[in-house]
């Protein structure tokens, strides 16, 4: 089986003020929470088992807004981060919860939109689960020194990743979702804070690459949004508005996804239609129809 893990938490440093007393990946992006969109990753991945990290400050609202995840037909638990140590704690924080399973790891402040989006999702899920390699993603930007960037070597075989160089050896970044196996605990227990003092990811990635069971996999068919500057931010909002006026239907909508995808049957999904807001409900209530 796989397992979901968002994490939530982080300083939100280049946010402020806004990010001062709220989490970042609560704040909207158009007309939902940030943290629907990732959320919506996993479930579009299959995975329905889903834990949120997030700090000790934030997380009682993830679980407000959230719940146990019944209403959705998914699982969700959580649990704290002290202290912003480094995306690879999350599987140290994770570790009882991910047990024996491999494990997708969505930021709890990328966005994915894309037609061909379903299709990845399930195909990296079952190839993680069917193969002993883990699965990361890169994507074309113009700003790679921003993120972890994969450099090739002249036969155009990854060399390493390497984490916001100031002179990036390629454009293609590494995304903010990763599926890996198993032993990511392993490798994430390993890992040593780096110079700014995080467990980083990069770390894992590098293993898995030395031991030949890392898969890199291009994404050029769908948007990769990442909401971590105020630019950014409202340029995510509006083109969740755009698409969303534009092709008359919901971005990350997690109760068409659920009922799509089986988690909830037509009585629960007219139970949430019966809660729902004028415009929501006639947006639910096509799907059954
Ligand atoms: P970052 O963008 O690296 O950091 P940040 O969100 O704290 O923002 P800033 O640089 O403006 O201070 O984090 C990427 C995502 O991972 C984001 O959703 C926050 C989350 N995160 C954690 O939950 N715990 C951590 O220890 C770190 C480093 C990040």
């Amino acid at each position: 089986m796989l397992k979901g893990i968002i994490l939530a938490g982080g300083h939100g440093k280049r946010l402020y003020p806004i990010t001062k007393v709220m989490s970042k990946q609560l704040l909207p992006i158009y007309n939902k929470p940030m943290i629907y969109y990732p959320l919506s990753t996993l479930m579009l991945s299959g995975i329905r088992d889903i834990l949120i990290i997030s700090t000790p400050k934030d997380i009682n609202n993830y679980e407000l807004l959230l719940g146990d995840g019944s209403d959705l037909g998914i699982k969700i638990s959580y649990k704290i981060q002290d202290k912003p140590n480094g995306l690879a704690e999350a599987f140290i924080i994770g570790e009882k919860f991910i047990g024996n399973d491999d494990v997708c790891l969505v930021l709890g402040d990328n966005i994915f939109y894309g037609k061909d989006l379903p299709k990845i999702l399930k195909s990296a899920s079952n190839e993680l689960v069917e193969n002993n390699e883990s699965i990361i993603f890169g994507y074309n930007v113009k700003d790679p020194e921003r993120y972890g960037v994969v450099s090739f070597d002249s036969k155009l075989e990854v060399k390493s990743i390497d984490e916001k160089p100031s002179k990036p050896k390629s454009n293609i970044a590494v995304v903010g979702l990763y599926f890996f196996k198993n032993d990511v605990i392993n490798f994430a227990k390993q890992c040593i804070p780096s110079s700014r003092g995080e467990l980083e990811i990069t770390h894992i990635h590098n293993q898995y690459l030395d031991q030949k069971r890392l898969n890199i996999k291009i994404l050029d068919s769908i948007f990769w949004l990442d909401t971590g500057t105020h630019d950014a931010l409202a340029e995510a909002s509006s083109f969740i508005k755009t698409v969303e006026s534009r092709e008359g239907k919901r971005v990350s909508c997690l109760e068409e996804i659920a009922y799509k995808y089986k988690y909830i049957d037509k009585n629960k999904l007219e139970k949430i239609i019966s809660k729902s807001l004028d415009d929501d409900a006639l947006y639910l209530k096509q799907l059954i129809s």
